[in-house]
């Protein structure tokens, strides 16, 4: 299998699968720092714990073969509002998000942010409305009605894949940039205090009752979808 390393110009999606069978678990759990095996045991929920420690080891073991490392020698840091990045020589960036059973890995050579939802049940017109910049209103509420509940997950998954890609975290309003949907993709409509013309936005349609996407910071970016099971 090759490396999973982007190339340059070149974004990679991985889709997790955070409930695997003991047979996988364990060495993935063996590649963890003691510091993850306190984080994995602060978890109330057993299972959730698992899956967040599920996601730390993948995350390490895919690191580790873009890089040509054991997964236990990645070495993770965190920057001011807690991004993770990984010490390479390759330039290596990523980011990491989890929802319900999946995690979404995005890898590139420039910052990128990666989000991914489960479809729960949630009062997502209200959402919407306290949220959302006044242009995405607009594109979410327009008919057919239909799509509607789609559109908010398309939406919210860029959203915060962007500040993810910034780095920013909750320090940047939900309403100081607009994502712009379009048939097949999303854009960067504007975002205060950066150019947003520089930011490539990738919907990714990750399984049946979840939403996802990838934001990387450069322009006419290519995404590609990998598997790793
Ligand atoms: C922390 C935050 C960056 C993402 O949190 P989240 O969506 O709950 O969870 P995700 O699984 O998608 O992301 C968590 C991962 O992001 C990474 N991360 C943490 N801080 C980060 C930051 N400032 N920038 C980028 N990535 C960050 C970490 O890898 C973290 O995983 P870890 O806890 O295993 O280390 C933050 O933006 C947040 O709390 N967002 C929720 C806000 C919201 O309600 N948004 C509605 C959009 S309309």
């Amino acid at each position: 299998m090759s490396k999973p390393l982007p190339g340059p110009g070149e974004i990679l999606a991985l889709v997790l699968d955070l409930d695997v069978p003991n047979a996988r678990f364990e060495p993935l759990a063996e590649s963890l720092s003691a510091r993850e095996h306190a984080r994995r045991r602060s978890f109330r929920d057993p299972e959730h714990g698992r899956r967040w420690a599920t996601g730390r080891g993948l995350l390490r073991e895919v690191l580790a073969a873009a890089v040509g490392i054991q997964p236990r020698e990645v070495v993770i840091r965190y920057g001011e509002h807690g991004k993770p990045r990984v010490e390479s020589n390759e330039g290596l960036e990523f980011n990491l998000s989890h929802s319900g059973t999946l995690a979404l890995l995005v890898l590139g050579l420039c910052p990128v942010g990666a989000d991914i939802e489960r479809h729960k049940p949630r009062r997502w017109a209200d959402v919407a409305r306290r949220f959302y910049a006044p242009g995405e209103q607009e594109q979410l509420f327009a008919p057919p009605e239909a799509g509607q509940q789609a559109r908010f997950f398309r939406i919210w998954t860029c959203k915060e894949a962007f500040l993810k890609c910034t780095g920013e975290g909750l320090g940047r309003s939900l309403r100081s940039y607009q994502v712009k949907l379009f048939d097949g993709g999303a854009s960067l409509a504007w975002a205060q205090g950066v150019e947003a013309s520089e930011y490539s936005v990738f919907p990714i349609d990750p399984r049946p009752g979840y939403s996802a996407a990838a934001v990387a910071l450069g322009r006419s970016l290519v995404l590609r979808r990998r598997e790793w099971s």
